[in-house]
């Protein structure tokens, strides 16, 4: 089997050399083709930070091991990680967070076990990084949660709490506030779980869930979030077993998948050849068991497991009182340690069973789209506005255009109502958004919109609009906040 190896910037190089030392140590039986991706491959004109070359090699071989890549600063520059999951659709972004014996943690003084699994969607959410200044004064993002992104990152959650027998799997989320977006992920959440009865499956609230994670972790198991939230409450998970240096992710879609570490290229450490690089050995394993290399990735596991035990360490953790090692020396001593077994968490060593992850070709995008019954209908628009007039003047003006077949609801500033009623204690901004409504709830088109807009655009500039859409009964829309 072949993968496509790409080294990445800063101390991805040195710690992708230890790890792939480390795996040819092993006789593991993979071939690596290199691949131009990261900062340099960018500033050699390539936007999207790879070569074409690299990109239809990692088409055609369906895996990526990565090292973490530096984001070019400034503006328009988008991270070439997250380039990279999103264009493949790795939908599902993998993260286990384990204690391991050997790495100091309040949480293994204390004798609690952590052994948590991250998912989280990996396309979607803010991370679209759609934004725009609506005003000097105002910028937004819109924030894309989809029913068929929620369901495939979801879907996946379930198969795999299943496979490990998780004793719970739990919905992070905000639906409290967003109850719109996050209360789609949620509903979706519930509507999975069904295929899955065997299988205790709760939601809480990600602030509440970060504050029980850090205070009783080992009563979680599999979590599964939103993208932004997953990334936060990830890299908390990480803070529980002994830092960024022992988080591994993998990023799975259905056709390729990508392997690296949660850390980035820690540029104040690179070149020294002092990196820990336990994090990206922990995403090779991963990687070995999705490609069915299960021997190989126990025998390389139990080392690193009987290394750490025995007090082995790079400097970012261990005992102080013990010298730290560089990172060639770390990756020498886990060679070293091939077929013992730690005291504690060892593996067991299924023989390999190789898969292929050659992806299937396709020749279109694949389209997601799920089956809705009730009738759509538009019922009103939300008129985005600039101005620095108070909202009785706005009101008595937006009232002018509302004509024959709409009325004004409502005004609102930063979702807060301002009009019909509000209170003077409301600070405002000078953008707000103004909702008309159809007169009784008559279905209206997008011509009816546009003529709204035009006799709007006479008094305002519009900076952006909504349509109210509704399907049955059900409202597409959010409330303004004291509506
Ligand atoms: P970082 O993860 O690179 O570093 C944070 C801190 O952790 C630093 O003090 C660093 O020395 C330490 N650290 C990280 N990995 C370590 C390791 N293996 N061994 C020992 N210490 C380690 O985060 P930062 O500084 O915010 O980001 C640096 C660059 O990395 C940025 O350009 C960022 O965009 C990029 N990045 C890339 C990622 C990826 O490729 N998936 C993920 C996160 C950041």
């Amino acid at each position: 089997m072949k993968i496509a190896v790409a080294r990445g910037d800063g101390i991805g190089p040195e710690i992708m050399e230890a790890v792939l030392k480390i795996f040819k140590s092993n006789k593991v039986p993979l071939e690596y083709e290199e691949v131009e991706m990261g900062k340099w491959v960018f500033d050699n004109g390539y936007n999207n930070g790879m070569t074409p070359k690299a990109k239809e090699t990692i088409e055609s071989l369906g895996i990526l091991f990565k090292g973490p890549m530096e984001t070019p600063k400034g503006k328009g520059v988008k991270s070439i990680n997250v380039t990279a999951r999103k264009t493949w659709n790795t939908f599902a972004n993998i993260r286990t967070f384990k204690s391991l014996h050997g790495v100091d943690t309040v949480f293994s003084k204390a004798g609690i076990p952590v052994d948590i699994t991250v998912v989280r969607e990996n396309i979607e959410d803010t991370y679209g990084g759609i934004e725009h200044m609506l005003t000097h004064d105002v910028a937004l993002s819109r924030r894309f949660i989809t029913r068929p992104g929620s369901l495939q990152v979801i879907r996946y959650a379930f198969e795999l709490a299943s496979q490990k027998k998780a004793r719970r799997i739990t919905c992070g989320h905000k639906a409290n506030i967003m109850k719109i977006t996050d209360g789609l992920f949620l509903e979706c959440f519930y509507e999975v779980a069904k295929e899955f009865p065997d299988l205790k499956a709760d939601d809480v609230i990600v602030d509440d869930l970060c504050m029980k994670l850090v205070t009783r972790p080992d009563t979680f198991d599999v979590i599964v979030l939103t993208n932004l939230q997953g990334d936060i409450v990830s890299d908390l998970c990480a803070g529980l077993v002994g830092g960024l240096g022992f988080a591994p992710s993998a990023n799975i879609g259905d056709h390729i998948s990508i392997f690296e570490a949660v850390h980035g290229t820690a540029p104040d450490i690179a070149g020294k050849n002092i990196a820990n690089p336990t994090a990206l050995l922990l995403s090779g394993l991963s990687m070995l068991r999705h490609l069915g290399l299960t021997e190989n990735a126990a025998i390389i596991e139990n080392a690193l497991l009987y290394t750490l035990e025995s007090g082995v360490h790079t400097a970012d953790f261990g005992d102080k009182t013990i010298p730290p090692v560089n990172t060639t020396a770390f990756a020498e001593a886990i060679i070293a340690n091939f077929g013992k077994l730690p005291q504690s968490g060892a593996r067991e060593i299924i023989p390999n069973k190789p898969g292929t992850p050659v992806p299937m070709k396709l020749k279109s995008n694949p389209m997601l789209v799920s089956q809705e019954s009730a009738e759509e209908k538009i019922v009103g628009v939300d008129l985005f506005i600039e101005s620095d007039e108070l909202p009785e003047a706005i009101a008595a003006k937006c009232k002018r255009h509302a004509g024959v077949k709409f009325q004004l609801i409502n005004i609102s500033n930063r979702g807060t109502q301002v009009w019909p009623t509000g209170s003077v204690y409301t600070n405002l901004v000078n953008q707000y958004n103004v909702r008309f409504e159809s007169i009784d709830e008559e279905p209206l088109n997008q011509q009816d919109i546009i003529g709204l807009y035009v006799s709007m655009s006479g008094n305002f500039k519009i900076c952006s609009l909504e349509l109210l859409n509704q399907w049955g009964d059900k409202k597409g829309y959010s409330l303004a906040q004291g509506q």
